[in-house]
C-alpha cells in the first residue's frame, strides 16, 4: 500500500531529483547540439589552439611564442595582415597559452559586429582593463578588438589612452587587414605582427590532411584549384573545400561548381555588367556584396583586375589606370562606397563608349 501510495506521490526530494536529471539531460542535448554545430564548420572544427598548430607564419609564431613565455614584459600586440590568415587564432592562442585554464573569463573580445564607438570604449573597455590583476596566477586580463581598422578615428584616439593608463592590469591584441589605417599613436604603442598571405603548397597539403581526417577523397589538383580560388585565404580555402566536399568527392569538377558562387565569380559579374554599361545594375550588385556579404573592398578590387584582365578590356589603358587609381585611393583609407561607385561608373563610361565605337564602325 504505502508502496503504490509513493508511486502516485512521490515525495519531494523524489521529484527534485527528477527534475535535477531532466534539467541535466537537457544541459546534455545542449552540449551535444553545440559539439554538432562546431563540427558543421571545418573553419572552426580545424581552428588551432596552440600557437604551434598555426600553419606558415613561422617569423610571427616564433616571436609570439618567445613573448608568450615572459608574459610580463609582453607590450600591446597589433596582428596585420590579409583575411583569413590566422590573426584572430593567434591572438586566441596567445591569451589561451598565458592565463591557461583561465583564458575565457579574462579576456574581451569584440570584433566590428559589436558596438565599439567612443562610449563603449569609454565605458565597457576601460571597466574591464582597469581592473585590478585577477590572480591565479593570470597576469593580466587581455582585450581582443578584432577588426579594429573599423573603428572610428574618435574611438581609437579614446583607445589609445586606455591602453596608456591600464598597462599594468591590461594587454591589448588589436587585430587589422590595414596597420596603416590605425592611428599612428596606436602603432607606437604595439608590437606589430604582420601576417603573409597562406603560401600554395602549404595550403594543399594542410587541406589534403583535413581531407584524410574527414574522410574525403581528393585530388591534387583539386586541392590547387581551390588554392587558386582563395589565393592564401585559408578562411576561405576551408569553406569551398567543405562546400566542395558535399557533391562527395573533391574533384576540380566539383571545386569548379562550388566555386562558381564565391565571391571572385561574383565580382566578376559586376565588372562584366558595369563594361556593358548597365552601372545601376553594377552598383546594386557591388553594395550587396560589399555591404551583404562582408566582402572587403580590397578583395574586391583585386578580383576586379583578375576580372579585368580576362576580359575583352584586358589592354583598355584607361580601364586598367582606373583599377590601378582606385587600389591606390582604398589602400590611403578612402571611402570605399564612393570610391567602388565611382569606378563602376568610369567603366560603364569606358564600356558604353567602346560599344558605341563598335556600332558607328558598323554604320561607317
Ligand atoms: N595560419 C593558419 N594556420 C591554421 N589555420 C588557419 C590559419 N589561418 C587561418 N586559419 C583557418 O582559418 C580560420 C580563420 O582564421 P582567422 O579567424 O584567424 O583569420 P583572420 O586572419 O583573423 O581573418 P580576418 O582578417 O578575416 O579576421 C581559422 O578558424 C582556421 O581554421
Ligand atoms: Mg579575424
Amino acid at each position: 500500500m504505502i508502496g503504490d501510495a509513493q508511486l502516485l506521490f512521490p515525495s519531494i526530494q523524489t521529484r527534485r531529483v527528477q527534475i535535477l536529471i531532466r534539467s541535466l539531460a537537457r544541459r546534455l542535448v545542449q552540449i551535444f547540439e553545440m559539439s554538432k554545430e562546431s563540427d558543421l564548420m571545418w573553419v572552426e572544427k580545424y581552428r588551432p589552439v596552440e600557437l604551434s598548430q598555426i600553419i606558415n607564419q613561422e617569423d610571427t609564431v616564433k616571436r609570439l611564442k618567445a613573448l608568450v613565455k615572459n608574459p610580463l614584459e609582453m607590450p600591446h600586440l597589433l596582428f596585420a595582415g590579409p583575411p583569413g590568415t590566422g590573426k584572430t587564432t593567434a591572438a586566441l592562442c596567445v591569451a589561451r597559452e598565458i592565463m591557461k585554464d583561465y583564458w575565457r573569463d579574462y579576456t574581451l573580445e569584440l570584433n566590428a559586429s559589436n558596438e565599439r564607438g567612443i562610449d563603449t570604449v569609454r565605458e565597457r573597455i576601460k571597466n574591464f582593463a582597469s581592473y585590478a590583476s585577477p590572480g591565479n596566477g593570470v597576469p593580466f586580463r587581455i582585450v581582443l578588438l578584432d577588426e579594429s581598422d573599423a573603428m572610428t578615428h574618435d574611438a581609437q584616439t579614446a583607445l589609445r589612452r586606455i591602453m596608456e593608463e591600464s598597462f599594468r592590469t591590461a594587454r591589448f591584441i588589436l587585430t587589422a587587414n590595414y596597420s596603416s589605417n590605425i592611428i599612428e599613436p596606436i602603432q607606437s604603442r604595439c608590437a606589430i605582427f604582420k601576417f603573409q598571405r597562406l603560401g600554395r603548397d602549404v595550403v594543399v597539403e594542410y587541406l589534403a590532411t583535413i581531407c584524410k581526417k574527414e574522410g574525403v577523397k581528393c585530388t591534387k589538383a583539386a586541392l590547387g584549384l581551390v588554392y587558386d580560388n582563395t589565393e592564401g585565404d585559408l578562411r576561405h580555402a576551408l569553406n569551398l573545400l567543405q562546400a566542395a566536399s558535399t557533391m562527395g568527392e573533391i574533384t576540380e569538377e566539383s571545386v569548379k561548381r562550388v566555386s562558381g558562387l564565391s565571391g571572385k565569380a561574383k565580382v566578376a559579374e559586376v565588372i562584366e555588367t558595369a563594361l556593358r554599361g548597365d552601372f545601376s545594375s553594377a552598383r546594386l550588385k557591388m553594395i550587396e556584396l560589399l555591404q551583404v556579404g562582408g566582402m572587403s573592398e580590397h578583395d574586391f578590387i583585386k578580383f576586379a583586375s583578375d576580372a579585368l584582365s580576362k576580359s575583352d578590356f584586358s589592354s583598355s589603358i584607361e580601364a586598367l589606370q582606373a583599377t590601378a587609381d582606385t587600389d591606390y585611393r582604398l589602400l590611403l583609407g578612402a571611402n570605399p562606397d564612393i570610391q567602388l561607385t565611382a569606378y563602376l561608373a568610369r567603366l560603364a563610361e569606358i564600356g558604353r563608349r567602346q560599344k558605341g565605337q563598335l556600332s558607328d564602325e558598323r554604320d561607317n
